[in-house]
């Protein structure tokens, strides 16, 4: 059976674009992207959407002003149209820059996953890329998790280091840590897709 993908997207959709690519090019099998739902009207993650011929929704957070709850339930809503819920399906916030209520991430446990510019636990929250280069980190990476109610704290899936260059500036550092997720979070989608994910604790077996 397909596995049903909903793809949550704020701005560049680089991410997005990598897992479309995999699905596209047949590395990334058994899962196809349902629907892109932005949270903002000009991202340009929409474009790439569209280009691969994926349905997206927009629910612009800027002007709708509602309550996290509220705008949560729109989101929600929309999955679930796509056969995203609670026992089926995935949502993968790619670069989604909300965060999201304790009832939606309960909704979706174990069905929701991030990816995160750091090597988790080091770096969370805002600009992880120039955390690891002000705290003279050597090195750093992505990771790819479960969301949990704690911002980035979830088990954790797959991880890719990347070392910190002399020189490096916010973005060379970023730039370098983008190749890598872009080869990480298909992955993840992959090993989620085919079933061999168990979650124990705060671990990810992979079987
Ligand atoms: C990525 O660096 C991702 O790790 C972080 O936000 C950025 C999104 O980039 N969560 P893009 O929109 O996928 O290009």
């Amino acid at each position: 059976m397909t596995l049903d993908v909903g793809v949550l997207v704020s701005g560049r959709g680089s991410n997005l674009e990598a897992i479309l690519a995999s699905i596209h090019e047949g590395q990334l099998l058994g899962a196809r992207v349902s629907i892109v739902i932005s949270s903002a009207a000009g991202a340009r993650a929409l474009e790439i959407a569209k280009r691969f011929g994926v349905e997206t929704e927009v629910f612009d957070a800027a002007s709708l002003h509602l309550k996290r709850q509220e705008y949560d339930k729109l989101i929600m809503d929309s999955l679930q149209k796509h056969k995203i819920n609670s026992t089926s399906g995935l949502v993968v916030l790619a670069g989604f820059d909300r965060i999201l209520s304790q009832e939606f991430v309960k909704e979706f446990s174990g069905r929701m996953i991030n990816i995160h510019p750091a090597l988790l636990p080091a770096f969370k929250g805002l600009h992880a890329q120039k955390q690891a280069l002000e705290f003279g980190a050597k090195v750093s990476g992505c990771t790819v998790h479960f969301v949990v109610p704690e911002v980035d704290a979830g088990p954790i899936i797959a991880q890719k280091a990347v070392e910190v260059e002399e020189g490096d500036t916010e973005e060379s550092l970023a730039e370098r840590i983008l190749i890598e997720e872009h080869k990480l979070l298909p992955k993840a989608v992959q090993l989620f897709a085919s079933g061999r994910l168990r979650i124990d604790g705060r671990r990810v077996l992979v079987r």
